[in-house]
């Protein structure tokens, strides 16, 4: 189970976990975001996910930090305004004025959560620069003003397959394959097909 609404990250983890042979089933727990930090938020997803299903479920909880605004929006990344469009507007409103470089981090917690084991966590990040004009139409989020150093793209202007070699998703979801953790969940190599 994958505890999330959000198309974009469904996708991506659809990708992500893919190829190891895991199908994912979303399971949209509207849990509220009381949380602190990343990771209580995330495991909050997946542990009601769990709780509820019965199954082994995957939470996620993700955010961009922008050092010029002190780390904001941060954990209120999915609330900066109702819609996405809104939300970039008023992230690069808020930075109207600052010095550039707008350096900044993309942030993902996956916490993975299964009857009778303890839930485990998985951090990833993504270091960058915001920038003032939105470029691309790829991904989701926040991309089109997210440029990653040295490719000279934003996560907007990349295939999904370059966006997983940077993404705080991908390394999120690469320290979890790394782990071990679906091996011992469902008792086998995660390349063979379920
Ligand atoms: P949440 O993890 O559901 O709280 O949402 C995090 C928010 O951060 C998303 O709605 C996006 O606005 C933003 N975000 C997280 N990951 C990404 C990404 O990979 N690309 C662009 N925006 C992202």
């Amino acid at each position: 189970m994958i505890a999330s609404g959000n198309a974009g990250k469904l996708r991506e983890y659809r990708e992500l976990l893919a190829d190891r042979g895991f199908e994912l089933v979303a399971f949209d727990s509207e849990v509220d975001e009381v949380g602190e930090t990343y990771a209580e938020n995330a495991r909050l997803k997946a542990e009601t996910a769990c709780t509820r299903s019965g199954l082994p479920a995957l939470g996620d909880d993700s955010g961009v930090e922008v050092e010029a605004l002190g780390g904001f929006p941060g954990l209120r990344s999915a609330r900066l305004g109702p819609t996405q469009e809104e939300r970039t507007a008023e992230l690069l409103r808020r930075l109207e004025g600052k010095p550039r470089p707008w350096n900044a981090r993309f942030v993902c917690v996956i916490a993975v959560a299964a009857p009778g084991d303890p839930t485990q966590l998985f951090e990833g990040e993504c270091r960058g620069e915001i920038v003032p004009e939105w470029r691309g139409q790829a991904g989701f989020g926040y991309d089109p003003v997210f440029l990653v150093p040295g490719t000279g793209k934003t996560f907007g202007e990349m295939t999904p397959e370059e966006k997983r070699l940077y993404s705080h998703r991908a390394r999120a979801a690469r320290a979890l394959l790394d782990s071990g953790m679906l091996e011992h969940l469902f008792g086998r190599s995660p390349n063979q097909p379920a």
